[in-house]
């Protein structure tokens, strides 16, 4: 009897458990967070939950090292950044990024609406902030392989060993074309041929996937071993004046279009999913604050449906000094189209200034939603509201041998060979293994820090060996000659040491110490003083071959004379045994100039395709090699 009775009940209360169940999800149920919405109806939904505050907040972003969780969560911040050296501490593993990557998010999660917040680094060549990470040879190294397909693979892995960390967007490509080579930015330029750069634009569907075909023009990242990408800096950077960095470019139309702008056409085409805007100005009209380019051409010509973010205190510079009048220029750079703001490190300014602007209607909400939307429209299509926290999955794909085998293989094809001896019938290159004894010399020979040159590690880059894992090119030359060979290294050697020893020949490697943006910038290009007197030395008592490490094309001709043979290789990054691959025959030179070399600074600019053109070597220049090992065996 007893059981009869009970079972109803009981079906009663499962049925209301489950009637309680239902109302309580569909009370929770948040239709943003459904990801089997449409991403349009997703944003549509937590746009109409925003308020001001959290809107401003999406379009917030701020440097680790301001940052705590309790601020994510408080002001809903959009996004963090490591700006160039800003590392959890020094030597950091992959795994502490990762749990300081997930601490911030849980702050942002925690947040009323829960969104998550988007972490981005300069991973500009590879992931170069993050000790034991494969540091690739820079862009202009990549420019002289003339090799896309080499460029999109180093993107797919700098993407993984950007997620090994923790982090799903990179602040790269730079796809500027630097014009002239004072600049200090040159080297982050792929080329000073658009052809090149758009080329090289490949590594975007590296970073963040291959675009489907019908989703050409739309951001895109495909999956979580992938990184959203960001191309800039928009528009006209490698243009300025004599190089000057963040100065003025002078163009009309016509050369913005063919010169600088093919980039970002294709950049789009590629899916990418944000734009930086550059510190530059445009005929006058500084980029940041430039609502014709970014806003009417960027966002309504190229139809560009990411987001636009600003450089590091960009806005604050749009004023001269800096900061001068911060209102206008969160105004200014706000209203021009920019979406996300580069704080990075007063963040309550920022939030307040941008609030009273919209509260008092100088900046109307329709530019507050069409920049939150593109932020959502991101982060909803990388899905990072399915997967906001980070694991340990990765770790292991950071400074991976098969990374740092594909750096030695850009490195390889990077280095452009300039001179082989006093005529082609009597090359030096490639040198014999097996010699008596040879001598390494020179600022550059055994020094891991200058051969990656700047955004290594920190921003201005570093000296010394003791900086991250990889292989100088003197450890390079010794691991590839003949065990019988004796390999003596004097970093500068005096003609006295040189008498004293019979050199079967020498290789002397010196160039540029690291620099990045301004700090880069010269009027007059020239090799170090060390390496001048050291090649002088050098190439005076013996046969030499010279290795430049340079951002750029230096001052090179009044030391021709004196030099057997001549490789630019650029900044080469941790794999130095690419460099030693080349000198010793493994594989043959087949780099081609990416920029055009000059004969003196006062040439400068001077571009291919300029009329009265008279370089010393021209753009796309580069002499090859074959395997001749066994002809100068004997020399
Ligand atoms: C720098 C650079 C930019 C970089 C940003 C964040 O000043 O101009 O290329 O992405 O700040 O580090």
């Amino acid at each position: 009897m007893k059981s009869r009775i009970a079972i109803p009940i009981l079906g009663l209360v499962l049925l209301f458990s489950a009637w309680e169940t239902c109302i309580a999800q569909e009370r929770d149920y948040l239709l943003y967070k459904d990801p089997n919405k449409p991403i349009n109806v997703r944003i549509r939904d937590l746009m109409s939950r925003m308020t001001l505050a959290e809107k401003i907040g999406q379009m917030t972003q701020l440097d680790r090292k301001v940052l705590t969780a309790d601020i994510m969560k408080d002001y809903g911040i959009g996004s963090v950044l490591s700006g160039g050296g800003s590392v959890p501490k020094s030597q950091a593993t992959a795994r502490e990024w990762v749990d300081m990557v997930n601490e911030f998010q849980k702050g942002a999660l925690s947040s009323r609406l829960g969104i998550p917040m988007i972490y981005g680094i300069d991973a500009v060549h590879g992931h170069n902030n993050v000790y034991k990470a494969t540091i690739f040879p820079h862009n202009v190294g990549l420019g002289a392989t003339r090799d896309p397909d080499l460029v999109k693979r180093i993107g797919a892995a700098t993407a993984l060993e950007v997620r090994a960390t923790g982090i799903p967007y990179v602040f790269a490509p730079c796809i500027a074309v630097c014009r002239d080579p004072r600049w200090g930015r040159c080297y982050e330029s792929y080329s000073e041929d658009p052809q090149i750069v758009k080329q090289m634009t490949e590594i975007i569907p590296g970073l963040q996937g291959d675009i489907p075909p019908h989703k050409a023009g739309i951001p895109y990242v495909g999956g979580n071993d992938k990184v959203v990408a960001c191309a800039k800096h928009f528009v006209g950077d490698g243009g300025t004046t004599k190089g000057i960095n963040e100065n003025n470019t002078v163009a009309d139309w016509h050369t913005l279009l063919s010169i600088h702008m093919p980039g970002y056409y294709h950049s789009i085409i590629k899916g990418v999913s944000t734009i930086m805007v550059s510190y530059s100005s445009l005929n006058g009209v500084k980029m940041h604050a430039n609502h014709d380019l970014v806003t009417n051409f960027l966002k309504g010509t190229l139809k560009f449906r990411g987001f636009v973010i600003s450089d590091w205190q960009g806005i604050d510079r749009i004023t001269s000094p800096p900061h001068a009048n911060y209102t206008h220029s969160v105004l200014t750079g706000v209203q021009a189209g920019i979406d996300m703001i580069m704080v990075p490190l007063n963040h309550t300014e920022f939030i307040d200034t941008l609030t009273s602007l919209v509260n008092n209607n100088f900046i109307p909400m329709t530019r507050i939603d069409d920049a939150v939307r593109r932020i959502l429209r991101v982060k909803f299509t990388m899905g990072l509201f399915e997967n906001p926290l980070a694991d340990y999955r990765l770790v292991n794909q950071l400074g991976s041998q098969a990374h740092r085998d594909l750096a030695r293989e850009a490195v390889r094809k990077s280095l452009v060979l300039l001179k082989n001896g006093a005529n082609a019938d009597d090359p030096v290159l490639p040198l014999p293994k097996k010699a008596s004894r040879i001598l390494v010399a020179g600022s550059h020979a055994n020094n891991l820090g200058y051969q990656c040159g700047g955004w290594t590690i920190t921003w201005q880059g570093v000296e010394g060996n003791n900086v991250t894992l990889g292989t100088t090119i003197l450890d390079a030359i010794t691991a590839s000659v003949d065990p019988s060979t004796e390999v003596v290294y004097s970093e500068s050697p005096t003609t006295e040491f040189l008498e004293s020893n019979n050199f079967s020949y020498s290789i002397v490697v010196v160039g540029e110490l690291p620099y990045a943006e301004t700090a880069g910038d010269s009027m007059n290009l020239t090799i170090s003083e060390a390496g001048i007197e050291t090649m002088s030395n050098v190439c005076g008592k013996t046969k030499c071959v010279v290795v430049l490490i340079s951002g750029r094309p230096l001052v090179v001709q009044p030391h021709l004379s004196n030099i057997d043979a001549l490789v630019a290789a650029w900044l080469p990054g941790t794999e130095g045994q690419g460099v030693a691959d080349m000198l010793f025959g493994d594989y043959d030179f087949r780099g081609k100039l990416p920029r055009t070399w000059f004969k003196t600074v006062d040439q400068l600019p001077m571009n291919v395709g300029d009329k009265d053109y008279d370089p010393l070597y021209p753009f796309g220049f580069g002499l090859t090699t074959s395997k001749v090992q066994d002809q100068i065996a004997s020399r």
